[in-house]
């Protein structure tokens, strides 16, 4: 027989998605709730007293007033910059040959990538990140470390191998066949092996050729339950190489959909400068958006433009290392104020949600995301006075959303009380 544990705190789960409907039908929220981890799997929520009735014998792990939500899902991050997150001074085509190149070069290294992806992971967990959707390098030992460390904690994960044909330095560049072969025995390998899921990752356009993306286009064909991730019109300047690399294409995305890089399994991280025949044609085959807001800040990318999820599937992500913090937190705090500095404001139920079950539905990992029976029991219980600034602005609350907001835009590692993953503490 599996153990059953309940574990109680102030809980919130999502029934359907705040940007379609209004926040009261959107939400479900226990003061004093509780949820029922069995085998790995939540299998009921409901109050804390209801539980407690219908299961006395289980086990119980009583949080006290920490709110339990669903892990964060970062849909968008690049493990192999941990080591040179926040590096001075540059813009996103100058940042990436001063600082991430020469970073990225090193996981050719077996030992350094797994060194790196263990680091990865203490710190991603210890921001209460349970899944992470993750660019490698073009080095298969760094898809390989990446998944072997994730499997042996037992966590849901997403990466592959960072393809790279041209305009990067010698040691960085593979070729449309080895792009090709490399990611396919990576796929064969990882692919659907525990909770892991291998993702067709051009890094994009101006540093692949047309022919390595047609090669990548048609691994795609072979295997389209896999995703395609890539970034796209993340900087004007960056747009405006596209336009020459690629001068009969229409716009950016063209790049990629004339070479079978569109469909519903692509995601598209930053779309910041879309045009919009580019954001019909997204919605059109439900090709999803993925914002990361620390980064568009911090290498000075733009705003991204939120309206767009009410039409589009968007996830939320740090995109470190050109995000500036491993943590979701910090990541909804800078969703938040790029909304405000174009003039929306989102609700903390829209921040949430975006961190949890849209980048869930990015990533289209229907296990995860939610606090809800059937769904995979990676949990996290944050602690809504982490700090004095947060206790002292969070003690006069009226409601759940102003209790639980001065920690999403304060809040850091420290908001972290507990993480289970699968139903366990991380290891
Ligand atoms: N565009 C292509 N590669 C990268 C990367 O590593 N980081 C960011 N922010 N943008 C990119
Ligand atoms: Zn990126």
């Amino acid at each position: 027989m599996t153990s059953k544990t309940l574990i109680l705190g102030q809980t919130l789960r999502f029934r359907a998605n705040p940007f379609h409907a209004p926040i009261e039908d959107a939400v479900l929220y226990d003061a004093r709730g509780g949820v029922l981890v069995e085998g790995g799997i939540v299998t009921e929520t409901g109050t804390a007293d209801d539980l407690r009735r219908a299961h006395p014998d289980v086990t119980v792990t009583d949080m006290g007033d920490a709110l339990l939500i669903a892990g964060f899902v970062d849909a968008h991050a690049h493990y192999p910059q941990t080591a040179m997150i926040a590096s001075w001074g540059k813009r996103l085509i100058d940042w990436l040959e001063t600082y991430t190149f020469p970073e990225e070069m090193r996981f050719c290294d077996a030992e350094y990538a797994t060194e790196i992806a263990a680091r990865y992971f203490d710190l991603t967990l210890a921001n209460g990140t349970t899944t992470v959707c993750s660019y490698a390098t073009i080095h298969p030992e760094s898809v390989d470390a990446y998944f072997a460390e994730a499997k042996s904690r037992g966590l849901r994960a997403l990466a592959g191998k960072t393809c790279m044909d041209r305009n990067a330095p010698d040691g960085l560049r593979d070729t449309p066949q080895t792009a090709y072969d490399d990611s396919r025995s990576l796929l064969e390998r990882w692919h659907g092996q525990d909770r892991l899921s291998y993702v067709i990752t051009p890094r994009f356009s101006p540093t692949s050729t047309e022919d390595q993306l047609a090669a990548l286009g048609s691994l795609w064909a072979e295997h389209p339950d896999c995703l395609m991730q890539t970034h796209i019109s993340e900087q004007t300047d960056e747009i405006a190489w596209v336009r020459d690399l690629f001068p009969s294409a229409r716009d950016y995305l063209d790049t990629y959909e004339v070479h079978g890089l569109l469909g519903p399994n692509a995601v598209f991280g930053h779309a910041i400068h879309l045009t919009d025949r580019e954001q019909d044609r997204m919605r059109e085959v439900g090709a999803a958006l993925v914002h990361c807001p620390t980064s568009n800040t911090f290498i000075g990318s733009g705003l991204f433009d939120m309206g767009l999820a009410a039409t589009h599937r968007v996830g939320l992500a740090t995109d470190t290392g050109g995000g500036s913090s491993f943590s979701m937190l910090r990541t909804m705090a800078a969703a938040y104020e790029v909304a405000q500095l174009r003039g929306q404001s989102l609700h903390p139920s829209q921040l949430l949600w975006l961190a949890t079950e849209g980048s869930a539905k990015a990533l289209r990992q229907p296990q995860i995301g939610n606090l809800e029976p059937g769904r995979e029991a990676d949990i996290i219980a944050l602690d809504l006075a982490s700090t004095p600034a947060i206790a002292q602005r969070s003690s006069r609350a009226n409601d759940i959303w102003e209790a639980v907001f001065p920690t999403i835009i304060m809040g850091d590692d420290r908001a972290i009380r507990q993480v289970w993953v699968a139903g366990n503490p991380p290891n």
